[in-house]
């Protein structure tokens, strides 16, 4: 797709024209390329041909009309929400499409769903592409990080407009070609698994400045600012900052202390941990992340048991000056943790399913455009270009200095958490993964010989090869 084409008909299509959709059409727009867009919805099509202006860009909520306005052989997006949506819409196109065409699945969707997409469109001879795209509606209108999983042929076909859409980081797009299939998917799951995981440690942050050291919403902006300018500098570092210092036009007072404290979720969190689960691969941070949104949505029970089970009643006792360097440090440490687990998850995903995953081009994907791009990215980008097997970030000698660096930190952090009595499990959840992965021993022997015990499930020895049971009761060895 060669943008200015002279050839007739728009080179893009976008079925879905929400605000995320709307805006990547703009921004395709802006780049030079001609699209048109399809929505059920005639005031959306209303809007987009407001926001257009005198862009190269042409609206329908007739799908008939939509897919004459595309040039041949067709490339469509789509932009619609995960699931049923998705597949409603590939039915409603696919009488008006031909063998050739291709069509761009860029919402959240499982990865799953992905690939059976594409064995039923490749069997009708369609292109398919299952692509992440993460940075919000400010992302998809001014350049977001762009995960694309399928064949390189299709991938080719739109590779020019997704490098000029893409969010651009000293030159270079946040976008490549991730691998066949649903590697797209994948990779945008696992962000947003990460993206769970970076939040909640944010939030515990947030209570132990507030409810254990009494913080205002001013110190906490200026904390969070502070933090940006440094080696914890992020996307979500800076909104949460940012979020401190909002006014409630309704109250006056800060909006986020009008805001009720229950995390909903669409989900991908959730398939993050589901699918760590199936391929055996620690990501307690992230688990915690889902977990811990579950139990905020418990507020009746919350309210309740805050009465029947109170907290300890322990002021802070130390110098709050060194307990938030401690915290800066300790959440520098478990944020490289968070990102560690899902990196290594991905590293197992790809293994498993034939991904071929660069993780060094994740990496560098990630560090624009996206929700969780900050600056350790590059850190990351490095070390996988140096050791592209690296099972584990924490293996880089790089990143272990760092994350050893502050390690005590962590633990202070930690240890504070548990004395007040304010709820911490992200940060417990990375300080205990940490302690748990570079233990050359864990205390697995005595759950070996435990299921052993109840269940001749058997154990393996130390000393020789083979499974082996054993009768553990008294009485049966008498
Ligand atoms: C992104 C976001 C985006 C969406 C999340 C929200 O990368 O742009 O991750 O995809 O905002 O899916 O997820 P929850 O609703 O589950 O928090």
């Amino acid at each position: 797709m060669n943008k200015k084409t002279s050839r007739p008909g728009a080179d893009i299509g976008m079925v879905g024209l929400g605000v995320m959709g709307r805006n990547f059409v703009l921004n395709m727009a802006d780049h030079g390329f001609s699209v048109a867009g399809l929505d059920k919805d005639a005031a959306k099509v209303a809007a987009l041909h407001t926001e257009a202006e005198q862009r190269d860009v042409r609206g329908a909520a007739d799908i008939k009309e939509f897919v004459a306005l595309l040039r041949h052989p067709r490339a469509i997006m789509m932009l619609v929400p995960a699931g049923a949506p998705v597949d409603s819409v590939i039915a409603d196109l696919l009488p008006h499409l031909e063998k050739g065409d291709l069509i761009v699945d860029a919402g959240n969707s499982h990865f799953s769903d992905t690939d059976a997409r594409t064995l039923q469109l490749t069997a009708k001879g369609i292109q398919f592409l299952g692509v992440g795209v993460s940075g919000g509606a400010e992302g998809a209108r001014h350049g977001p990080s762009i995960m694309p999983g399928g064949t390189k042929e299709a991938y080719e076909r739109v590779r020019p407009v997704f490098e000029a859409a893409a969010a651009q980081i000293n030159g270079e797009p946040c976008v490549t070609l991730l691998g066949p299939g649903s590697a797209g998917h994948y990779v945008k799951m696992v962000h947003n698994g990460i993206e769970y995981g970076l939040m909640q440690l944010l939030a515990e942050t947030y209570d132990l400045m507030k409810r254990g050291l009494g913080l205002s919403d001013d110190e906490l902006h200026e904390f969070y600012a502070g933090w940006n300018q440094g080696e914890l500098a992020g996307y979500l570092v800076e909104i949460t900052g940012d979020i401190f210092s909002k006014r409630d036009k309704k109250t006056g007072r800060r909006l986020v202390d009008e805001v009720l404290d229950v995390a909903r979720q669409n989900g991908t969190g959730k398939w993050t941990s589901e699918s760590a689960l199936d391929l055996q691969v620690p990501v307690p941070t992230i688990d915690a992340g889902v977990a811990m949104r579950n139990l905020s949505t418990l507020a009746g029970e919350r309210a309740t048991a805050s009465a029947a089970l109170p907290r300890p009643a322990r002021p802070f006792a130390g110098d709050s000056k060194i307990f938030l360097e401690q915290l800066r440090g300790g959440l520098f440490a478990a944020t490289i943790i968070a990102y560690a687990q899902g990196m290594a998850l991905l590293k197992t995903a790809s293994d498993k399913y034939a991904y071929g995953l660069d993780l060094s081009a994740v990496a560098r994907i990630w560090r624009g455009g996206c929700i969780i791009r900050s600056a350790a990215l590059d850190h990351f980008r490095e070390a996988y270009r140096i050791q592209p097997t690296l099972p584990n970030l924490l293996l880089d000698p790089e990143i272990g200095k760092t994350v050893m660096a502050h390690q005590e930190d962590l633990r202070v952090v930690v240890a504070t958490a548990a004395q007040l009595g304010l709820p911490a499990p992200g940060l417990m959840s990375a300080l205990g993964y940490l302690d748990a992965y570079r233990s050359a021993w864990l205390p697995a022997n005595l759950i070996q010989a435990q299921r052993d015990y109840f269940g001749a499930h058997t154990y393996e020895r130390i000393d020789a090869k083979g499974t082996f049971h054993s009768e553990w009761t008294a009485k049966a060895s008498a």
